[in-house]
């Protein structure tokens, strides 16, 4: 099969937020304890962080990283994680019938994200807590000094504020399953004071409200327009959140949901402008993608789990989804969806980054390992970022039950400061592969300077603590000749291409 494309040096999607390749780390499951944190493992620091773990972090450059949840967050007390580790409390968490022992709070996650080289993005309780503690939270967080709630930061041993900027007003406040959930108008209310509440305190923040938890809900799409309405010139962000799903183990069904996700991302656009307009506002809102990822492998086992449990388990493994092949095509797609979009979507985290729902996965005791998945986020994160290329791509298609006209070849070019032309290629055709003929206008890169693929494995291929057989090598057969990019991209493969 062939495709043709069109990159123009000219004709640009725009700049590309570095946080659009951000991740979250939430209590839950082994994400925290026996994840990021296991006092005691081989390579642990002194702060009890896992040194193997942190290396798998800092290969993947991950810019930002939201905490401390997630469901976990509409019922969680700050305060409880501050102070001298024994003092604190022990909680029942209600989100994932398990206990908290609070060993990791504000301080410790910090310190990681410190040693990580990544930035915190915060969220406050909304769901059964409100402005008061969020106030305070913030004041802990990024006041200097001299107040009750920065003096006693100080005194818990942190002296200069962290200088959080963006924080998150409660987490997927429009979903039954959240504490404390809400109609739009009650939490449409509530954000904005809380958001006034901390601009008062500092109008350079950058606040996050919660749009809808899935396209899927009832309340979608109605719940942006009743909620930005409230909000429209307090914050700077909505954050949307969608996991992909292969049940019925139909590949091109699967393969076909990033078009839902697009047209998620373009209904919310066009819902910021409508509101835009109609608070007659100069400035614009943007979308947080804050979760996403593949979620369903481990789903009837969590089920089980949770279902059977008699008390309230530490840290038990919940949403350990081993991701496999399939899966890989999927993060692609979805990656390339967020570049081709980075207009409005300026800041996205995969949900999340260690052991639930994530690329890197530990043994307890043992050793850190990629999954499959880890693969197309290391490389638009390393590879992706700078101004992303708005291309003109003619290919065959399929029609799904989610989309029809799904291209079989999915594409996404960025151009980076060094000035290498990256493009990013899935193919999703089970059996042909795609011979790609790409034009290159105004641009100068003349030779392949990188190519990496994935392909040629059965579809449920899995990695695990020993390694695996789902990882990059080199591409062969690429070239430039004359200002156009040639390329034959295997059946059900994921290949970038470098051009300098
Ligand atoms: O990432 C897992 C969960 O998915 C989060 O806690 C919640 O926000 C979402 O429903």
């Amino acid at each position: 099969m062939r495709a043709r494309a069109t990159a123009h040096a000219d004709f640009v999607v725009g700049e590309i937020d570095p946080r659009l390749y951000g991740s979250f780390i939430e209590h839950l499951g082994r994400a925290v304890y026996s994840g990021i944190y296991e006092p005691g493992h081989e390579t642990a620091d002194e702060n009890g962080f896992r040194g193997d773990v942190l290396d798998l972090v800092r290969e993947l450059d991950v810019p930002v990283v939201r905490y401390p949840g997630g469901n976990f967050v509409s019922a969680y007390n700050w305060e409880d994680g501050i102070g001298p580790k024994e003092g604190r409390p022990v909680r029942l968490d209600l989100a994932w019938h398990t206990s908290e022992s609070n060993e990791v709070g504000i301080h410790e996650f910090a310190d990681w994200a410190e040693a990580a080289g990544t930035e915190m993005m915060l969220a406050v309780n909304l769901g059964s807590r409100g402005l008061d503690e969020a106030r305070a939270f913030v004041e802990y967080v990024n006041h200097p000094g001299g107040t009750y709630w920065s003096d006693l930061r100080r005194e818990n041993g942190r002296e200069a504020p962290w200088g959080v900027k963006m924080w998150c007003l409660g987490n997927e406040m429009d979903g039954p399953w959240q504490i404390g959930q809400k109609t739009a108008d009650e939490y449409g209310r509530i954000a904005f004071e809380t958001a006034k509440a901390l601009r008062a305190y500092d109008k350079s923040l950058e606040l996050v409200v919660c749009g809808s938890s899935t396209p899927n809900m009832a309340t979608y799409p109605e719940w942006e327009a009743t909620v930005l309405d409230y909000t429209y010139d307090s914050v700077d962000f909505i954050s949307l959140h969608m996991y992909f799903e292969n049940h019925a183990g139909d590949l091109p069904e699967y393969l076909s949901l990033p078009a839902k996700l697009d047209d998620y991302i373009a209904t919310v656009a066009g819902i910021l402008k409508m509101t835009k307009a109609k608070k007659r506002s100069k400035r614009d809102v943007y979308i947080s993608f804050d979760e996403w990822n593949v979620w369903y492998h481990s789903r009837e086992q969590d089920r089980a789990t949770l279902e059977g449990n008699e008390g309230w388990p530490f840290a038990p493994p919940l949403l350990e989804d081993i991701y496999d092949f399939a899966d890989v095509l999927q993060v692609g797609a979805i990656l390339n969806t967020f570049i081709r979009r980075s207009d409005v979507v300026k800041v996205g985290c995969l949900a999340q980054l260690v052991n639930v729902i994530a690329p890197i996965m530990t043994v307890k005791g043992g050793t850190a390992w990629r999954q499959t998945t880890f693969w197309p986020y290391y490389f638009a994160s390393r590879y992706g970022r700078g101004t992303a290329l708005n291309l003109a791509v003619d290919c065959p298609g399929y029609d799904s039950q989610t989309a029809s006209d799904v291209p079989y070849l999915d594409l996404s070019a960025v151009v980076g400061e060094d000035g290498v032309l990256t493009v990013f290629c899935v193919n999703r055709h089970e059996s042909e592969a795609v011979s790609l003929a790409m034009s290159l206008e105004g641009l100068s890169q003349s030779k392949v300077v990188m190519d990496k693929v994935i392909a040629g494995h059965e579809l449920d291929a899995t990695n695990g603590p020993d390694g695996g057989p789902v990882a990059p090598v080199d591409g062969n057969g690429a070239a430039v000749n004359d200002g156009r990019l040639t390329a034959e991209l295997p059946p059900l493969s994921y290949r970038m291409i470098r051009l300098g």
